[in-house]
């Protein structure tokens, strides 16, 4: 039986996190996924645990848990992004494409990833060591079918160059292949290791 944090008085738990990415992009991000050093299982090809069921169908499926099956806690899915969503994202890229000062708008903003990942909007995964934090970041560099759609920061460890914090470890990936809300603005993760024995 799965033991949940929940069991706990007044515990609240981040269950999942759902993406989109672009049409045609699905198996692009299911490699990023397998980069980061998780385990995809996508309903449309692979074969799937009976308890999945047909609904499932549209997602990846990315476990964060090494070994682990649960399909509710702990997990992150991914989907292709609904038309309703494309439709206003693609009659926006039409309006940046006609519009210069828009379009720097938008290239300043890409580039405050780059140059202040920590104060920019992410999503945070715990990693058990800097070595797996660096490695997972290595896979990233050596994907040469994504490589062009990846920001990849420094490894900033404790007491070392550009770290910010003495109790983590960070790391920061920033795409394009995907998002938990607009492509176009685009997705940041941080590899995360905490160093303060919590
Ligand atoms: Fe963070």
């Amino acid at each position: 039986m799965t033991t949940r944090p929940l069991e706990r008085t007044g515990v609240h738990l981040l269950n999942h996190v759902e993406f989109v990415y672009a049409p045609g992009e699905r198996a692009l991000v299911r490699s990023f996924f397998e980069a980061l050093g998780f385990r995809v299982l996508d309903p449309q090809t692979d074969p799937t645990p009976p308890e999945l069921g047909p609904a499932a169908g549209p997602y990846l499926i990315v476990y964060l848990a090494e070994g682990d099956d649960d399909l509710i806690d702990n997990i992150v899915y991914a989907s292709e992004v609904r038309p309703e969503q494309w439709a206003l994202e693609s009659a926006l890229r039409e309006r940046l494409a006609a519009d210069g000062s828009l379009r720097s708008l938008q290239t300043e903003h890409h580039a405050a990833y780059a140059r202040m990942p920590q104060a920019m909007t992410h999503v945070g995964l715990a990693y058990p060591s800097t070595d797996a934090v660096k490695a997972a970041m290595e896979r990233l560099a050596e994907k040469e079918a994504i490589r062009d759609r990846l920001t990849l920061s420094e490894v900033y460890v404790p007491g070392g160059p550009g770290s910010v914090d003495d109790r983590v470890t960070q790391a920061f990936v920033y795409t394009d292949l995907l998002s938990v809300g607009l492509l176009l603005g685009g997705q940041q993760f941080e590899l995360q290791v905490r160093h303060d024995g919590a």
